[in-house]
């Protein structure tokens, strides 16, 4: 069943509306995890372009409600590029990492999307990544990191002396996956 209003008995809700509005309307710590790739500014059809100090404001304002409804102990991860405007870019992630901080929020990662698509550019380097920034409320967060591990490059890899000789020198669940995806 899928609701279109919020219900804290809901299982799954997809409500069309301003997700400003949509927030407004949760109670403080309901979610335990935020994901989203809002808009970049750049006047594609689903938005307006706005002069950056109003959109870096409205969007302050949509973080304020992220962070007031996310649960002690949640994660919120925001998937942004960089708003461009005649040749110059504004990395928005760092535009906003002021007020996820000011607002309390931990940054625990700041993940690079590496792509191959897109525009390309005559005057700079074409722009080939996004960053993920993820945030956490406090120090007690869930992080799952043994079911996204991968291969290690030389799996089974075992000390050959030492007191250790014979066991193994890395995790032999996979490593960690690192920062960049
Ligand atoms: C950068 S796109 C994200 C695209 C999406 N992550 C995907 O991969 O298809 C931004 C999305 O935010 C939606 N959006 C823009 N302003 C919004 C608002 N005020 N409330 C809710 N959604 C909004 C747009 O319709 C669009 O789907």
């Amino acid at each position: 069943m899928i609701s279109e209003r919020f219900d804290p008995g809901e299982r799954i809700v997809l409500a069309q509306e301003s997700c400003l509005k949509f927030l407004e309307g949760i109670p403080d710590s309901t979610f335990q995890l935020i994901v989203t790739s809002p808009p970049y500014n750049l006047g594609k059809e689903y938005e307006k372009r706005l002069k950056l100090e109003h959109y870096l404001g409205e969007e302050k304002a949509v973080i304020r409600e992220c962070v007031r409804t996310l649960k002690p102990g949640g994660n919120i991860c925001w998937q942004i590029g960089n708003y461009v405007e005649d040749g110059s870019i504004v990395p928005l992630d760092a535009a906003l990492f002021p007020v996820f901080s000011g607002l309390g929020l931990k940054m625990r990662n700041r993940i690079i999307w590496h792509f191959e698509h897109g525009l390309h550019c005559s005057r700079r380097f074409s722009g080939r990544y996004e960053t993920i920034c993820w945030f956490t409320k406090g120090d007690d967060y869930v992080f799952h990191l043994d079911p996204v591990r991968v291969p290690q490059k030389y799996p089974g890899k075992r000390y050959f002396k030492g007191p250790k000789a014979g066991q193994h020198s890395c995790n032999p669940l996979g490593k960690n996956p690192g920062d960049p995806r």
